[in-house]
């Protein structure tokens, strides 16, 4: 006989003595504690979806064709969002039993990893599409380039580190605001949540998965970098940078 078993039968055995309707407390207590350990899910969690941001879709870009840009917007940034939607969804349901939850393997761990994959897939894309435009425009502001100049000697030479590392890495290369020790560099990614560095702000974020370039350049990727250097929007990352500084 366990403790509940124990207390539901001295809760109607002492019925009529003075202990009976404390016993129905507790076993009423720990009825509800048994009900909600129950829940194996997160049912009680907010769902917050993304919507994908149309808006920041780049068009005549030079070197990067619309097709490339309609197929790397449509297909490949759009289904992290509906991936992370879906995610959201069964995380605040009963799917995923946090009490089974195993850095082995779980369905908890499946979902946080890939939750982590797929929310950094959107932010990064939508940083990535939002720092182009045809033919680029503007220049590093005085701040950013004095910046840029005392951390990689010049601006050429931050774009050549930039190129270097998109070709080193396999999914991503950034210019980067570390707000911990308030300085510039340059950060490669093998994946949308592998090797990025924490307390740091992207400026400058290029994308070197293959689905980048594959339909303008099959597998050359120093031409698409190239190209990708032509299109970017200064007015963007000196905005970026603005706000890193001040943070
Ligand atoms: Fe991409």
């Amino acid at each position: 006989m366990d403790r509940r078993e124990f207390l539901k039968i001295t809760g109607i055995s002492l019925a009529l003595s003075s202990n009976s309707l404390f016993s129905m407390e507790i076993l009423e207590k720990e009825e509800r504690q048994a009900k909600f350990k129950s829940k194996p899910g997160g049912a009680k969690m907010k769902v917050v979806k993304l919507q994908p941001k149309d808006h920041l879709k780049p068009k005549g870009l030079v070197g990067i064709s619309d097709e490339q840009i309609e197929v790397h917007f449509e297909a490949h940034y759009k289904g992290y969002v509906a991936k992370y939607n879906e995610i959201q969804e069964k995380l605040a349901s009963d799917f995923a039993d946090r009490s089974k939850a195993n850095q082995n393997y779980s369905e908890y761990r499946a979902l946080k990893v890939e939750e982590s994959f797929n929310y950094m897939g959107v932010v990064l894309h939508e940083l990535y599409f939002e720092n182009l435009v045809g033919g680029g425009k503007g220049s590093p502001s005085t701040e950013l380039k004095k910046a840029i100049e005392e951390h990689f000697g010049s601006v050429d030479n931050c774009l050549n580190e930039i190129k270097a590392t998109g070709i080193a890495c396999r999914g991503w290369a950034t210019l980067s605001y570390d707000m911990y020790n308030k300085m510039l560099f340059v950060n490669g990614f093998d994946a949308h949540n592998q090797y990025g560095f924490v307390y740091s702000v992207p400026l400058i974020v290029l994308d070197v998965y293959e689905h980048a370039y594959y339909v303008d350049q099959k597998n050359k990727r120093p031409p698409y970098i190239d190209a990708f250097f032509k299109n970017l929007n200064w007015d963007v990352i000196n905005e970026r940078f603005n706000r890193a500084v001040k943070a």
